[in-house]
């Protein structure tokens, strides 16, 4: 059985993939589908000839991954693609951030990525693709998103490193950057301190952020950026000293 994972995939960049993916994928039997809203995910497969494998698991809980390697030992799947979405950020200071939600980013976005992917590779062989959502938020360190941009750092820092060690066995790891992605994303991010205007004025359609993203993981790129904005902050990110990014990050960005 061919089949593509997505995690994240209730709303938003994740949701978007399952629908590129069921049109960019014509062999897969199926796509897992993994988030904590059922409701979302059985309406999606409404919207889709392809069979959804729905596992409604928080991955915040250890049990959930677990669960997801039992269930690959049992079926044995060839997993094609692997796209590891979900994740979350909340903005404020870090002393102001509550507890849970600092240990629920690390783990989301760090700790269950990670697992996800360990639990995952063994079932994949030559041409199978990993893409991993990091975010530009990993270029640099964040004032007043410091956990969340850190947590994109691991994300693409792991990913480029693990594109490296899979390379002879042909299997191909894309880490995707974007800014700002029109999703639900916001909702959660801002709810507890305003978002800076200006990222309103690069708002990306996550249809658009998607469909370079598959394009650039068939290409077996490094990483997928979104629009000229985005792939400019990249490069001043690494050409500037990051002292005085953050400085001005502060003062006028957050
Ligand atoms: N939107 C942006 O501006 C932007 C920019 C750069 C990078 N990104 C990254 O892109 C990825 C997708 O974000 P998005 O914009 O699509 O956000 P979104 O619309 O809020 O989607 C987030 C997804 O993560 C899932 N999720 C959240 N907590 C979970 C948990 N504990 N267990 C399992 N699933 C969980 C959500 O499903 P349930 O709530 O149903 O569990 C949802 O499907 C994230 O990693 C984000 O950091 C987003």
């Amino acid at each position: 059985m061919q089949i593509a994972i997505v995690t994240g995939a209730s709303s938003g960049i994740g949701k978007e993939f399952v629908f590129q993916l069921t049109k960019a994928y014509r062999n897969l039997d199926e796509i897992w589908v993994i988030a904590r809203r059922e409701e979302r995910l059985v309406e999606l497969q409404k919207k889709l000839p392809l069979k959804l494998r729905i596992l409604t698991y928080d991955l915040t809980e250890e049990g959930s991954i677990t669960a997801l390697k039992e269930l690959l030992a049992e079926e044995k799947p060839q997993i094609k693609v692997l796209v590891n979405s979900s994740g979350f950020g909340k903005r404020g200071y870090f002393e102001e951030n509550s507890y849970e939600d600092i240990k629920g980013m690390i783990d989301l976005n760090c700790r269950s990525l990670t697992e996800i992917t360990y639990v995952c590779i063994p079932y994949m062989s030559k041409g199978s693709r990993i893409i991993q959502l990091a975010s530009s938020a990993a270029f640099m360190p964040q004032p007043n998103f410091a956990v969340y941009s850190a947590s994109k750092s691991f994300v693409f820092s792991f990913s480029r490193a693990l594109r490296r060690e899979l390379s002879g066995k042909g299997i191909y790891v894309t880490t995707v950057c974007p800014g700002p992605v029109r999703t639900e994303f916001f909702g959660i991010a801002d709810s507890e301190c305003p978002r800076p205007m200006f990222k309103d004025a690069f708002m990306a359609d996550p249809v658009k952020v998607v469909s370079k993203a598959i394009r650039d993981s068939h290409k077996k790129k490094e990483y997928s950026i979104y629009g000229g904005v985005m792939k400019a902050f990249y490069v001043l990110s690494k050409a500037a000293p990051h002292r005085v990014l953050i400085f001005f990050a502060d003062k006028f960005f957050s």
